[in-house]
């Protein structure tokens, strides 16, 4: 059985290539810009033809937030056209289509943790983008779209890498305190999907299509975040918690965009970590 991965030299992608040793009865093909640039239509078609795989996993995305404002076709073309792409090759082979979507497709406006039959109501031209994308995926009925939030690894660019290096540079550092969400390692993530396909295949679960949500459990702001960082790395780094307004950004960010994770814990079974445990994880690790 074959598992297609598209977008993977990106942190969860990069993740997917870590965790797939653990699961040696399927076969891997991991492929980013230079092997299946998923833009391209007919490209998407005969390479998911002759690759034939049980799932693809689509990682590949229009990832900048706020130059999206400015870059409103380029997002579209990759969050939405070629999410079409895949969705129809996928469909044209019969695969089930695992597509990976955002938190940012939320206003923000609620107080209360987002289930997946919440109404969406994106903000900014990545969210709008990606509330598209996920449309055009779920009109095949073996898609499966998988919101998650804050995305951290060890592989790539993210805040958590951005924090490390901040704090080694300055004594003091401001960071938002009024967005609040949760943040999710990649690599647990990585790791849900991989149980989530094996269970599938073993026949263990059945494949329910929709949205699921799935971020690392708790509630932070940004700044806690941060405050984390400092702390697990040692950094002597002073973290100011600032309002958004006096942190003007191109793009707006949803204000709250916890997500309920209760539908894909009971629908597969996954446990997931505490973002603490998991960002401690990965600053151990990442010291070795
Ligand atoms: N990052 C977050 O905080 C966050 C939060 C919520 C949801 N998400 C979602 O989670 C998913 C994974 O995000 P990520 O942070 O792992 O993304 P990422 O690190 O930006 O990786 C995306 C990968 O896709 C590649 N790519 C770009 N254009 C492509 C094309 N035309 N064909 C094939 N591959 C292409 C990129 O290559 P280049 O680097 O060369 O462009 C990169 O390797 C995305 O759907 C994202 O929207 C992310």
């Amino acid at each position: 059985m074959k598992i297609l991965v598209t977008g993977a030299n990106g942190q969860l992608g990069s993740e997917l290539k870590a965790f797939s040793a653990n699961y040696p009865d399927f076969v891997f093909d991991f492929t980013d810009l230079a092997e299946l640039d998923i833009t391209n239509k007919t490209a998407c078609a005969n390479y998911i033809r002759s690759c034939a795989p049980y799932a693809v996993i689509n990682c590949a995305a229009y990832t900048a937030v706020d130059k999206a404002e400015t870059e409103k076709e380029k997002a579209h073309l990759l969050n939405v056209e070629a999410v079409e792409n895949l969705t129809k090759a996928s469909e044209q082979v019969g695969a089930y289509f695992i597509h990976i979507s955002t938190d940012y497709v939320f206003d923000g406006k609620s107080y209360m943790p987002y289930a997946e039959s919440d109404a969406t109501c994106p903000q900014s031209e990545y969210g709008r983008s990606k509330e598209l994308g996920e449309k055009v995926a779920l009109r095949y009925e073996k898609s499966m779209i998988v919101r998650t939030a804050w995305l951290y690894s060890s592989f790539g660019n993210n805040f958590v890498k951005t924090m490390i290096r901040l704090g080694s540079e300055r004594r003091e550092l401001n960071v938002v305190f009024d967005q609040t969400g949760t943040p999710t390692y990649a690599g647990d993530l990585a790791s849900a999907l991989l149980q989530i396909i094996d269970k599938i295949a073993k026949g263990e679960k059945h494949f329910v299509a929709g949205i699921y949500h799935y971020s690392n459990e708790g509630v932070c702001s940004w700044y806690d975040f941060a405050c984390s960082i400092m702390e697990l790395k040692g950094l002597d780094c002073k973290v100011n918690p600032i309002e958004t307004k006096d942190y003007p950004t191109p793009a707006q960010r949803p204000p709250f965009s916890v997500l309920n994770k209760a539908k894909i814990k009971a629908a597969y079974g996954i446990e997931i970590n505490r973002w603490e445990t998991s960002l401690k994880k990965m600053i151990q690790e990442q010291g070795r």
